[in-house]
């Protein structure tokens, strides 16, 4: 974990409280305590925790990997589908024992299932040896969260969510030390009807452009090379600005700060995605050749009962626009199989897309209801068995696609930037500047670097030599 601490002192209030706590913790428990953060979801979530731990790093904590070493033990959860919320409540379960043996350990539950009503009721009533649950808007409170569970005896439940503004400058402890997520907005407007995000992270608010700006100034500074930049629509970035600015005006102003380092962001809505995006990328030698474009369902009924306000054919016109604008793109995609009503030939319609674009690999997820959404209460007769086999389907033709356009990128050189040593194979592993995975001849020292990598072959990932 890198030190990237910065700026302590991003709200009076919660420096006041961190300050009171060192000295109390460390009279509470007779040595430095310390912290383990186990987060779920999507990197939305994983930027949360690097916050945290910075809050946490202001309150004396040092981290773990271990819970039975720890004083403090914090779960950031996903409600996005059913299963993230199994694993969450088995492994928040798991805890009764451990903290019935060591009762001055404090348990906090927050990010998007524990902003849901009925998940925070639930870890109130069912699971009370949890100390704090809060919301995804109160997160750089965390400070005031614990003195007050230590000096009040009460348990702490905050879940405001007010959509108002966006706290900068809250420390972050950095898991990377040349890869950096930066929020470019916070939330959700667009309700696809299957969908638990706009609920419990709120209304989009975009930041702006001077601190996202000067975050990435300073990243590059300390020699990070590789800026994900995040939010559940970048495209629609700028929304409620006092500025005037979009999401390529954003991008073009972060290409031109000085450094080598590379630009990459998700997600993009395939019906806010722009040709002045699509110019920009092309024009921004600091921009991946990539772009993550979700379009969930390749049935234009199934489009619209999801609300995702585009069709199949502005999609694959886009995709072609991309190809032409782009040399050298790539895409990936989310989908979503057995959609409530989703019937059979809506599904050949999603592999026919799929053969179409020849995706360089999809994120493919089984529907989960959403209790609170739209989709949940509408009919769906189709039986998990038969969505499982249409899943199945799926995946097999996209493991052709993927065998197939293999061929295509043999012979090809890319800038790769690399990224550690794979344990299995012993090989260095990077991605190019499209996002394409490979391995090449390990030498440590090559690590956070980017080389120029020819691939040569495949073997069960694509395997480079490095030609300078
Ligand atoms: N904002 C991003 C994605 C956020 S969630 C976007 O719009 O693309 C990531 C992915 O999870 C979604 O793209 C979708 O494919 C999947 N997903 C969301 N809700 C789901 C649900 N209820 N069931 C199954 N998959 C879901
Ligand atoms: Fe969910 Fe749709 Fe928003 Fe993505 S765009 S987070 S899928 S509501
Ligand atoms: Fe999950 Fe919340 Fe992200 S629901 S996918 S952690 S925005």
């Amino acid at each position: 974990m890198s030190d990237s601490i910065k700026n302590p002192l991003y709200d009076a209030q919660q420096t006041a409280f961190a300050e009171k706590l060192k000295d109390m913790l460390l009279a509470r428990h007779g040595k430095k305590p310390k912290a383990y953060i186990v987060t779920y979801g999507c990197q939305q979530n994983v930027s949360d925790s690097e916050k945290i731990k910075g809050m946490l790093h202001v309150c004396g904590y040092e981290f773990t990997d271990s819970p039975e070493d720890a004083q403090f033990i914090l779960f950031n959860t996903c409600a996005v589908r059913g299963h993230a919320e199994d694993r969450v409540l088995g492994n928040v379960g798991a805890m009764k024992k451990h903290k019935k043996e060591n009762p001055d350990i404090i348990i906090a539950i927050c990010g998007c299932m524990a902003q849901q009503q009925v998940n925070a009721d639930r870890f109130t009533k069912s699971y009370p040896y949890v100390d704090i649950i809060f919301g995804t808007q109160v997160t750089h409170r965390l400070p005031e969260f614990i003195y007050k569970r230590i000096t009040s005896q009460k348990r702490i439940k905050e879940l405001a969510l007010d959509n108002e503004k966006i706290v900068e400058n809250v420390p972050i402890c950095r898991d990377g030390t040349f890869k950096a997520f930066v929020s470019v907005m916070y939330g959700c407007n667009n309700f696809c009807s299957y969908c638990i995000v706009p609920y419990v992270r709120g209304a989009e608010r975009s930041r702006e452009s001077k601190e996202i700006i000067k975050e990435v100034e300073e990243l590059v500074a300390a020699g990070y090379k590789e800026i994900m930049l995040l939010g559940q629509n970048v495209n629609s970035y700028g929304l409620g600005l006092k500025e005037d600015i979009n999401f390529a005006r954003l991008l073009r102003r972060i290409n031109e700060i000085d450094g080598d380092f590379r630009i990459r962001f998700m997600t993009s809505h395939p019906k806010d995605c722009t040709i002045e995006l699509l110019e920009t990328i092309r024009d921004c030698e600091k921009i991946e050749r990539h772009l993550h474009l979700p379009f969930q369902s390749g049935s234009n009924r199934i489009l619209k009962m999801m609300n995702r306000r585009y069709t199949r054919e502005s999609y694959l016109s886009l995709i072609e626009s991309a190809k032409e604008i782009i040399p050298d793109v790539t895409f990936t995609s989310d989908i979503i199989v057995g959609f409530p009503g989703e019937t059979k030939p809506d599904f050949e319609e999603t592999l026919s897309l799929i053969k179409q674009v020849e995706f360089l690999s999809l994120f493919t997820f089984i529907y989960s209801p959403r209790n609170g959404t739209p989709a949940a209460i509408m009919d769906d007769p189709v039986s998990r068995e038969e969505k499982g086999e249409w899943f199945s389907r799926l995946l097999k033709l996209q493991e052709e696609i993927e065998n197939k356009k293999r061929e295509e990128y043999i012979g090809k050189t890319y800038r790769v930037l690399a990224e550690e040593i794979s344990v299995k194979t012993g090989r260095l592993v990077g991605k190019s500047s499209n996002g394409i995975g490979v391995e090449f001849p390990a030498n440590k020292n090559l690590i956070g670097e980017f080389c120029t990598v020819k691939i040569i072959g495949y073997e069960n990932a694509f395997i480079g030599e490095i030609i300078r």
